[in-house]
C-alpha cells in the first residue's frame, strides 16, 4: 500500500462535540441550554473551515446511543436540530456549504427527515465546503450498514465475495466520496472515540481537548491545526520512507 500524502492541514476534520451538559451545568443552567450555546461553535468551526479552505467537515450531532438520554432532552435536541435547519441553511448554501446527513435517518420524524432531505438537496451542488452531520449514527451501524449493502450485492451476483477486500467494501460505507478523516478532535476532556466513523479514522489523528464544545472557537481550532501539523504522519511506514511518500 503506497502511503496517502502527508500534508500540514488536513483536508477532512471530525469532531465529537463534547462538553455542552456540563457547560450549561457550570451555569446552572438545563442540559438545553448547553446545546443552544453548543450551536454557537458550530458556527464557529463552519466559519473556520471555510476560511481555512478545508474540504470537509463532519460533526457528531447525535449517536446512536443518545436515544437514551432523558425524554426531555432528545425532544430540545430534535427541536434545535429543526429550529437550526430552518434558520441557518440559507446562509449555508450563500457561503457555498453543502450540508449532508449521516446516520440512519429513517428513525426520525417525519418533519425533521424533510428538512434534511431539502437541506441537502438545495445545497447539492455547492463545493466550498462539505458539512456532514452525524445524526443517530454509529460507527458499528455504519460497519454493518455497508457489510449489507455488499452482501446485497454479492447476492445479486454483481460482486464476487472471494474479490471483497478493503478497496471493494470501501464504497458502501458513508462519506466513501470524501478524503478520509485526517483530523479527529474531541472537546470537553474525554479521549475516547465513541463509536463514531471507526473505519474513516483508521490513519486519523487524534486531538483531545478540555475546552467545553460551546466554549470552542477559532483559536482553539487553530490550536487543534498547529498540532496537526506537527505530527509524523507515516501510514505504517518507517520515518525515511513516509518522508519520499510526503
Ligand atoms: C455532547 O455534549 C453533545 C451532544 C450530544 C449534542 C451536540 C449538539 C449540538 C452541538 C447542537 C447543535 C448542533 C447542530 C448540528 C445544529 P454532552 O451533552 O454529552 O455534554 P456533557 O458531556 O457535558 O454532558
Amino acid at each position: 500500500m503506497t502511503a496517502p500524502p502527508t500534508a500540514s492541514k488536513p483536508t477532512h476534520i471530525a469532531i465529537v462535540m463534547d462538553g455542552n451538559g456540563r457547560w450549561a451545568g457550570r451555569r446552572h443552567r438545563p442540559r438545553s441550554f448547553g446545546h443552544r450555546a453548543g450551536q454557537k461553535a458550530v458556527r464557529a468551526a463552519i466559519e473556520f473551515c471555510l476560511r481555512q479552505g478545508i474540504g470537509a467537515l463532519t460533526l457528531f450531532a447525535f449517536s446512536s446511543e443518545n436515544w437514551k438520554r432523558p425524554e426531555e432532552e432528545v425532544g430540545a435536541l430534535m427541536q434545535l436540530f429543526l429550529r437550526a435547519l430552518e434558520k441557518e441553511v440559507d446562509e449555508l448554501h450563500e457561503h457555498g456549504v453543502r450540508i449532508d446527513f449521516i446516520g440512519d435517518l429513517a428513525a426520525f420524524a417525519p418533519e425533521l427527515r424533510t428538512r434534511m432531505a431539502e437541506s441537502a438537496a438545495k445545497t447539492a451542488a455547492n463545493a466550498a465546503l462539505r458539512l456532514n452531520i452525524a445524526v443517530n449514527y454509529g460507527g458499528r451501524w455504519d460497519i454493518v450498514q455497508a457489510a449489507r449493502r455488499a452482501a446485497v450485492e454479492a447476492a445479486a451476483g454483481r460482486l464476487d465475495p472471494e474479490r471483497l477486500d478493503e478497496a471493494a467494501l470501501a464504497p458502501f460505507f458513508c462519506l466513501a466520496d470524501l478524503p478520509p478523516v485526517d483530523l479527529f478532535i474531541r472537546t470537553g476532556g474525554e479521549q475516547r472515540i465513541s463509536n463514531f466513523l471507526l473505519w474513516q479514522t483508521a490513519y486519523s489523528e487524534l486531538y483531545f481537548t478540555d475546552v467545553l464544545w460551546p466554549d470552542v472557537d477559532a483559536g482553539v481550532l487553530e490550536q487543534a491545526l498547529d498540532a496537526f501539523a506537527r505530527r509524523d504522519r507515516r501510514f505504517g511506514q518507517t520515518p525515511s520512507q513516509a518522508r519520499r511518500a510526503g
